[in-house]
C-alpha cells in the first residue's frame, strides 16, 4: 500500500485524481451461485459480451420463478424500448414470498423492524407472506385491480413493504413517494399516475418528533386536481387521532378484518410495469422512471448475491428509506428475493444520539452494512467532537462488509469508514448506480476486486461501461469524458411514464449515435486498472446528502412565487458533509432589500421552496439585481457556481452582458 493523500477539499474532482492507495481483497467468499475470484468474474464479462442471449437467458432461468416460461430473451425491434423475456410471466411478489413457503426459510426471520423509540419488532417469511396475501385480498375488494396505480406516501417499516409486495402481487402499480416530499411534490405525482388509491398513515415518527402524512395527503387532494383517488388507506402508526373524509378513507384495520389470508399472485407478462419512481432530472417536472417485472427482479437478485455476497447468516441493513430506489431494491425486493434476514430502521441516525447506527449494528449483530457518503461524513463529525458517540464505543466485530450508495465518497471519509467502522477487515463496496439503472453498475466485488478509495471501479458482467467524448467517441483511460452502457440490460428503465419522448431525447441522445445508453455522469477511467471514478453530472442535477434534484426543478418553484419573484438560477456548492448543497440567485420584483427584508423575504422563499418540493431542497438565498447573461441571454451558471463558492472572480466575465452586477459584495442569507 502507498500512501500518497493531499485532500484539502472534500468532493473536489482534484482530491479524487491524487489517491493512489490500494486495498487488497480481505474476505473470503463461499457463496454457490456468487462470483468467487476474479477468475469467475471475468469470465462471466466475457460470456455477457460474447453471447449475450445466452447469459441472460441461462442467469433468468437460474434465478426467477416463473409461471410462464419466456422463449425469447431480448427485443430490439423498438430500440431503445427494450423488452426482455417479453413472453415470460411471473409474479414478482412470489418470487419474494411464495417461493420461500415450505423451505427452511419459512421460519427464518424476514424483517427486524427497530422503531424510532427503539422497540424492535421481527417478521419471519411466513408471517410476511401471510399478511402480504391478507393486505393484497383487501387491496382487491377496495376495487383495486390489475394496472391501477397505487401511491405509497408512508415511512419505512413493516406494513409499507407488505403495501408494495401487495400490489404487486395483484398486479398494480406502485409508485412510492417518500414521505419527505410536501403536498404539492405529492399532488404532482397523483395527476402524472393517474394513481386511484393513496396507502399512507396517520403520522411518521423521526427523531422523537411526530409528522402528520394523513394531513398532507389531504392537502394534496384538496388542491382540486387528484379526481382519480377514490380511496385512501390509512396505516394508524399511532393513536393520534386523523380527520375522516367518509366514503373515501379507511383505516388498515377496517379493511383487514376478516379477510382472507389465502390470495394466488397474478401471473403477469415479464414485461408488465412493476412500479414508477419519480427522480429528477434537467427539467422543471420530475421523471416518472417505468421499471419492468422480470429484468428489474433478475438484477436485484444477482445484485444481492453478487455485490453483498449474501449468505444464510447474513444480517443485512441497508439504510434508505423506501421512498427512493436503493430503498425498492435493496429493502422491499433484493433480500426478500434472496430470503435474507433484514434489518429497517424507522428513525434518524442522530436520535437519542449520534452513536445510534452502531449500537444497532451491535444490537441486531449486523453482518452487511449499507450507508451513504453524507451519513457516514456527519456522524464523522459527531464522533469527533464527543467521544460518546465515537463507534469504539461499540462492539462491530460481526460486520464482514460495507457499503455506500448516492454519491461520490471522499477518500477521507472512506479511510474512517474503513479504519473504525470496518476494523480494516471489511471491504467496502462503492456502488455506484441510479434510479433508472435498476441495482448496482459500477462496483468493486467485496473480497475479490482491490479496493481504491472514492472509486466505484469496475462495471459488474453484462454492465458494457464505456467513457465518451459528446460525439460518442470512446475516449483513453485518464480522459475524462461522459459514462455510456454501450448494451442494454434487463434492469433498465422501460420509459418515463407517458413521456416516451423525452426517454429517448434523455437517455438516448441522437448526437451520441450508436444507441449509447447515457447515465448524465461524467466519469475517468485510471490508467493504471481502467478503474471508473464518478467526477460528477453532466446536466443539471445535484445531489444533495445523497438525494437527486434538480436545479430547474428548484427554479421552477422559486419563480412561481410571482408576487415577488422575476428570475431565479439555482447552482450548487461544494459541501463538506452535504457534497453539495444549493444556491439560488433571485432577482426581486422592486429594488434590492436591505439586510433584514432581505432575511425575512429569503425566509419565505425557503418556506415556498419547502412547500413546492421538499425541506430537502430548501436553498441558500442571494439576491441580485439582474442574473449575469451572455449576449445571447444564457445565463452564466459557471460565474454563479464561482459565486456560490466565493471564489474570487477570476474567470472571464467579458462574454457578461451586464459585467457590472457582481461589482456589489455577494451576500447569501
Ligand atoms: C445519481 C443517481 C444509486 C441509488 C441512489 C441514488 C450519483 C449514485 C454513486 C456513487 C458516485 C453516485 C450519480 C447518479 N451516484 N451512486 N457510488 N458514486 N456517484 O439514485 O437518486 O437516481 O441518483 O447519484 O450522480 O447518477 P438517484
Amino acid at each position: 500500500m502507498t500512501r500518497k493523500l493531499s485532500i484539502k477539499q472534500s468532493q473536489s474532482i482534484e482530491s479524487f485524481l491524487v489517491e493512489d492507495r490500494v486495498f487488497e481483497p480481505c474476505i473470503t467468499r463461499s457463496k454457490v451461485g456468487s462470483i468467487n475470484s476474479m477468475v469467475e468474474y471475468k469470465a462471466l464479462c466475457h460470456e455477457a459480451l460474447q453471447n449475450p442471449d445466452e447469459f441472460w437467458s441461462r442467469l433468468a432461468r437460474e434465478n426467477i420463478v416463473w409461471t410462464k416460461h419466456f422463449t425469447h430473451v431480448l427485443d430490439e425491434s423498438n430500440a431503445p424500448f427494450y423488452r426482455w423475456f417479453y413472453d415470460g410471466e411471473l409474479n414478482v411478489s412470489a418470487n419474494c414470498l411464495d417461493k420461500h413457503i415450505g423451505t427452511v426459510t419459512e421460519k427464518k426471520i424476514a424483517i427486524i423492524f427497530e422503531a424510532d423509540d427503539g422497540n424492535v419488532t421481527e417478521i419471519t417469511y411466513y408471517d410476511l407472506f401471510i399478511r402480504v396475501c391478507k393486505f393484497a385480498n383487501a387491496l382487491k375488494a377496495e376495487g383495486i385491480k390489475k394496472n391501477d396505480c397505487v401511491i405509497i406516501y408512508m415511512p419505512i417499516g413493516i406494513e409499507s413493504i407488505v403495501a408494495m409486495q401487495a400490489c404487486v402481487r395483484i398486479g398494480a402499480i406502485h409508485s412510492v413517494v417518500f414521505a419527505g416530499f410536501s403536498s404539492k411534490a405529492l399532488e404532482e405525482r397523483i395527476i402524472d399516475t393517474d394513481a386511484v388509491a393513496i396507502i399512507t398513515a396517520n403520522v411518521q415518527l423521526r427523531g422523537g418528533r411526530e409528522l402528520p402524512l394523513k394531513l398532507i395527503v389531504d392537502e394534496a387532494i384538496n388542491n382540486g386536481q387528484c379526481k382519480t383517488i377514490t380511496l385512501v388507506l390509512v396505516y394508524e402508526r399511532t393513536r393520534k387521532h386523523w380527520k375522516r373524509v367518509i366514503g373515501r378513507d379507511k383505516s388498515f384495520l377496517e379493511v383487514l378484518e376478516g379477510v382472507n389470508s389465502a390470495c394466488v399472485p397474478i401471473s403477469v407478462n415479464a414485461e408488465h410495469p412493476l412500479f414508477i419512481l419519480y427522480t429528477s432530472g434537467s427539467t422543471g417536472k420530475p421523471k416518472g422512471v417505468q421499471h419492468a417485472s422480470a429484468g428489474y427482479l433478475l438484477w436485484v437478485i444477482l445484485t444481492m448475491n453478487w455485490v453483498f455476497d449474501l449468505c444464510l447468516n447474513d444480517i443485512f441493513w441497508c439504510t434508505a428509506d423506501i421512498g427512493w430506489i436503493t430503498g425498492h431494491s435493496y429493502v422491499t425486493y433484493g433480500p426478500l428475493a434472496v430470503g435474507a434476514t433484514q434489518l429497517i430502521f424507522e428513525g434518524i441516525p442522530t436520535f437519542p444520539h449520534a452513536g445510534r447506527f452502531w449500537e444497532m449494528i451491535e444490537r441486531h449483530k449486523v453482518s452487511i452494512f449499507y450507508t451513504a457518503p453524507t451519513a457516514i461524513r456527519s456522524l464523522i463529525k459527531e464522533a469527533e467532537t464527543k467521544e460518546e458517540v465515537h463507534p469504539k464505543n461499540w462492539n462491530l466485530s460481526t460486520l464482514r462488509i460495507l457499503g455506500t450508495v448516492g454519491e461520490p465518497i471522499n477518500p477521507e471519509a472512506w479511510i474512517w469508514y474503513y479504519r473504525y467502522i470496518g476494523r480494516e477487515s471489511c471491504p467496502i463496496v462503492d456502488t455506484f448506480w441510479q434510479t433508472e439503472t435498476g441495482g448496482h453498475i459500477i462496483t468493486p466485488l467485496p473480497g475479490i476486486t482491490p479496493l481504491v478509495p472514492g472509486s466505484c471501479t469496475l462495471p459488474l458482467p453484462g454492465i458494457d461501461a464505456l467513457i465518451v467524448d459528446e460525439f460518442g467517441n470512446e475516449l483513453q483511460n485518464g480522459i475524462g469524458g461522459m459514462l455510456v452502457i454501450r448494451r442494454p440490460w434487463p434492469a433498465m428503465i422501460r420509459t418515463i411514464w407517458k413521456d416516451s419522448e423525452t426517454f429517448k431525447k434523455c437517455y438516448f441522445p441522437e448526437k451520441l449515435g450508436n444507441n449509447f445508453y447515457l447515465l448524465g455522469d461524467s466519469a475517468v477511467r485510471s490508467s493504471d486498472r481502467g478503474y471508473f471514478r464518478i467526477t460528477g453530472r453532466i446536466d443539471d442535477v445535484l445531489n444533495v446528502s445523497g438525494h437527486r434534484l434538480g436545479t430547474m426543478e428548484i427554479e421552477s418553484v422559486l419563480v412561481s412565487k410571482t408576487d415577488l419573484v422575476v428570475e431565479a438560477a439555482v447552482v450548487s456548492r461544494p459541501d463538506d458533509i452535504r457534497g453539495e448543497t444549493i444556491c439560488a440567485f433571485v432577482v426581486l420584483k422592486g429594488s434590492l432589500p436591505t439586510l433584514e427584508e432581505g432575511k425575512v423575504i429569503a425566509d419565505e422563499l425557503r418556506d415556498w421552496v419547502s412547500k413546492g418540493i421538499s425541506p430537502i431542497a430548501k436553498p441558500s438565498i442571494c439576491f441580485c439585481e439582474n442574473l449575469p447573461k451572455t449576449r445571447s441571454g444564457k445565463i452564466m451558471r459557471r460565474l454563479l457556481r464561482s459565486l456560490a463558492k466565493r471564489e474570487s472572480l477570476m474567470q472571464d466575465i467579458t462574454t457578461l452582458e451586464n459585467p457590472m452586477i457582481f461589482n456589489a459584495l455577494v451576500h447569501f442569507f
